[in-house]
Order: C-alpha cells, then structure tokens, then sequence
C-alpha cells in the first residue's frame, strides 16, 4: 500500500491523562511498525462536552460531524474505552449512536478497553464486538483488554500487554490490508465512472434509518 493507511481512534475516556489513550498510543506506535499509518485520535475528553446533549445528528456542531465523517471515512478503526459499570463509558456509546447504520460495513475495527480488573476483559467479547458486530464492521480477531497493574502510572509495564497488542495487528493485518485494497479498488473504478456492486445497499448519509425492520 503506498497510500498511509487512514487510521481513527476513539477513546471512550473521560479522564486525562488516561491509561486508555495511553493504550491507544502504544497500538497506533505498534501499527506504524507495521503499516504506513496516518493515525487521527478521536478523544471523548475532548468531544464529549460538544454533544453530550444532543439527541440529533443535524444539531451537532461542525466540529463533532467532521469526527464522525473521519470515523465513517477511516480505513482501520482503533475504539478503546474504560470500563464504567461494566460497559464502555456512556458517552462512547453516544458517540457511536450518531454513526451512520452502514457507514462502517467491512471497515476493520481493533477493539480495546481498559478496566480496574482483570474481571472484566470481556468487555471486548460482550460489549465492544456486538456492538461493531451491529455495524457489520469487520472486528478483528484479537481484541486487547489492560487493567490496573498492567501499567506504572500511566506508562505500559506489561511484556504480557504489549505481546497482546502484537498478536491483535498480526492477526488483524490480513483483514485490514484486504479491506483496503477492496475499498480502493471500488473508489478507483468509480472515479474512472464505473457501476460497482458492493453488495451494500446505498444510504443517503444523514437520513435517520428505522433500525430492524
Ligand atoms: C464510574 C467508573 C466506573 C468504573 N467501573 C469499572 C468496572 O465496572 N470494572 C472495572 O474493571 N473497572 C471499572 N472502573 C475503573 C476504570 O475502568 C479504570 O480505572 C480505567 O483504566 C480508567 O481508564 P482511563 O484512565 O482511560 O479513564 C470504573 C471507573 C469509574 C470512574
């Protein structure tokens, strides 16, 4: 691929600093090892005050809809949250509620969370992946979960961890790079005016869809 991979995360955070991006830091770090990556990082630290309470896409500030469309537009997704209450925060998951339905069909997510305990890493299984699982994105196989004593403060002091984050690329990598090169080979035939099937039906961007009918 000579083309940079374009890489968003978010984080589901609501702290800074935060062992979350932190996590997130060292997975980009990692991708770049791999892939020529142009990494954006999407912080609800950040974000989340502009539309905690807003109910509608169209009321969104300019700044909230250019991360969405970067997110509805990546190449390869990295979402990470906290645990809160055995979930992801509550604001990453408003966050995900303003994406388009198909926006992130075949789109290539690494899933990852950080949690006080080791309890609960399967975060990734029950909570993040049927949620991407609802997107019909392509999760990758080996998500990454970190809890308090995989970090000193908030620097990674984990082998174990960063062995993880390894595994979870090079599992991930032959999706992502398929992914990719199907998605550009359909912008390039329709740059050059061609009819390509996706097999996705098409969606106008910002019409609210009625969810399982
Ligand atoms: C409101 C709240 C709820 C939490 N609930 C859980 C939980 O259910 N399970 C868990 O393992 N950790 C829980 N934690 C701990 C955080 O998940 C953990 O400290 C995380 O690494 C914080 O990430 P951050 O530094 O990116 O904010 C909770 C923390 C807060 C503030």
């Amino acid at each position: 691929m000579t083309e940079p991979l374009r890489v968003v995360a978010v984080s589901g955070s609501l702290h800074n600093p935060s062992k979350t991006d932190v996590l997130i830091d060292e997975i980009l770090r990692q991708l770049g090892e791999e892939l020529n990556v142009q990494a954006h990082i999407i912080r609800i630290t950040d974000v989340g005050p502009q539309f905690a309470g807003v109910l509608n896409r169209s009321q969104l500030p300019r700044s909230v809809e250019d991360e969405l469309r970067r997110v509805e537009t990546a190449d390869l997704l990295v979402v990470a949250s906290p645990v809160y209450r055995a979930s992801f925060t509550g604001l990453f998951k408003h966050f995900f509620d303003f994406v388009d339905q198909y926006a992130l069909v075949d789109t290539p997510v690494l899933l990852a969370a950080t949690g006080g305990s080791e309890r609960h890493s399967l975060i990734v299984e029950h909570q993040l992946r049927p949620l991407f699982g609802f997107f019909q994105a392509l999760t990758l196989p080996v998500g990454v979960y970190a809890h308090e004593s995989d970090f000193d403060g908030y620097r990674i002091d984990s082998p174990l961890l960063v062995e993880r984050i390894k595994t979870s690329i090079r599992r991930g990598l032959p999706l992502i790079t398929s992914s990719v090169q199907e998605k550009r080979r359909i912008r390039q035939a329709l740059d050059e005016g061609e009819q390509v099937d996706t097999g996705v039906a098409p969606q106008e961007p910002q019409k609210p869809v009625r969810l399982y009918t």
